[in-house]
């Protein structure tokens, strides 16, 4: 049955003619939008239009007319939804620009003491020392008494060290000392047969990197938070002759094969001989500049032997066992191989400063 496109009235006729023109220009689900209100809507649309017309139509013309509508509604609708699927599909297409270069994305890095903590600890593992950590909030044992700290010494005072004041035993550490009071107590367990664990593991070498606090006030070359590296090794017959060797050569390693070192005798209680350690100025090479106070040295650790009290204290037979310690300042170390005079640079996180450390072993 062909149909009846003559039952038209004339606007409607020629508003079909022009439909696909109309349709196939929309740019846009508002242009979409008017098209149906025109075409299919629910008020005064063509549609609307020529369904009345069907209730006047006399009885001979009624199938032939709704069998146009039924048509004309189809073609309309389908034609619109697949234009707007069109225009959907194209504008989310056109948002993601595949050709575009991508925006470079600001590169993070590892903080400059951070990385010098991993060199250190690198060049040290090199001699086969391991790694021990302490917790942070110490008890006053092990931050002072096991470490041959007397009881009225001044670095205990409630001016100089943060105690908790709920628990008046417990602290922030004030040096990562206080590891090598922990690792000699667990090394002198003993097994069923009565076999230390230092005596079956013949001796031990580790370091303990970490931050420590202090009551000082913030300036150039003090933070009430800064960090250390703690170094032991305990054996048979250790002299100062393991000391020098060792230190001379992490120094070195450390600060380049040309560093020269220098040993003073220095006092701590945990060690006895205590020494300081200093290196030639690596800045002005000895000839004497800012950084080490025209005195072409700079000290750069303490160290010395086990005191016999620290080994004692621990449960270890001093006797039998000897050995030497050590321990540095991070950020001292890091100041001077970058020339920086000011240690607060290091806390506070500027990225211009972080970025121009980047170059700096
Ligand atoms: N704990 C000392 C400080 O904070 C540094 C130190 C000196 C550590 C001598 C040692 C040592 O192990 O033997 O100043």
């Amino acid at each position: 049955m062909s149909l009846r496109f003559d039952l038209l009235p004339p606007t409607i006729a020629e508003a079909h003619q022009h439909f696909e023109a109309w349709v196939s220009a929309a740019q846009d689900v508002n242009d979409i939008n008017r098209l149906k209100g025109v075409f299919i809507g629910r008020k005064a649309s063509h549609l609307t239009l020529l369904t009345d017309l069907l209730k006047q139509t006399p009885k001979e013309s009624k199938a032939d007319l709704g069998a146009l509508i039924n048509h004309l509604k189809m073609t309309w609708e389908t034609a619109l939804s697949l234009r707007l699927e069109q225009l959907v599909s194209a504008s989310a297409s056109s948002s993601v620009d595949l050709t575009l270069t991508p925006p470079v994305l600001p590169q993070g890095a590892v903080h400059p003491i951070q990385r010098l903590e991993v060199h250190i600890v690198s060049v040290f593992r090199t001699l086969g020392y391991h790694v021990e950590e302490g917790p942070e909030v110490e008890t006053e044992e092990h931050n002072f008494d096991g470490l041959n700290i007397a009881p009225n010494h001044p670095a205990r005072r409630s001016s100089d060290t943060f105690y908790f004041e709920a628990h008046p035993h417990l602290l922030l550490r004030t040096h990562t000392s206080p590891v090598q009071v922990r690792v000699l107590k667990r090394l002198s367990q003993k097994n069923s047969q009565g076999v230390s664990l230092l005596e079956s593991l013949g001796g031990i070498r580790f370091l303990s990197p970490g931050r420590v606090y202090r009551k000082d006030e913030i300036d150039p070359t003090h933070s009430p938070m800064f960090h250390q590296v703690e170094g032991m090794l305990i054996g048979k017959n250790i002299g100062l002759q393991h000391l020098k060797g060792t230190l001379s050569y992490a120094m070195k390693a450390l600060l380049g094969a040309d560093t020269e070192v220098r040993f003073r005798p220095g006092y701590f209680p945990f060690v006895e001989p205590g020494c300081e350690v200093d290196v030639k100025c690596p800045l002005c090479k000895g000839q004497g500049c800012r950084v080490c106070k025209s005195s072409g040295w700079i000290e750069i650790l303490g160290a010395g032997l086990v005191h016999p009290h620290v080994l004692s204290h621990a449960g270890i037979d001093s006797t039998a066992w000897s050995g030497f310690a050590f321990g540095m300042g991070i950020e001292r170390i890091a100041m001077i191989i970058s020339e920086c005079p000011d240690l607060r640079l290091f806390f506070e996180n500027d990225l211009r400063f972080l970025q121009s450390m980047r170059e700096v072993r």
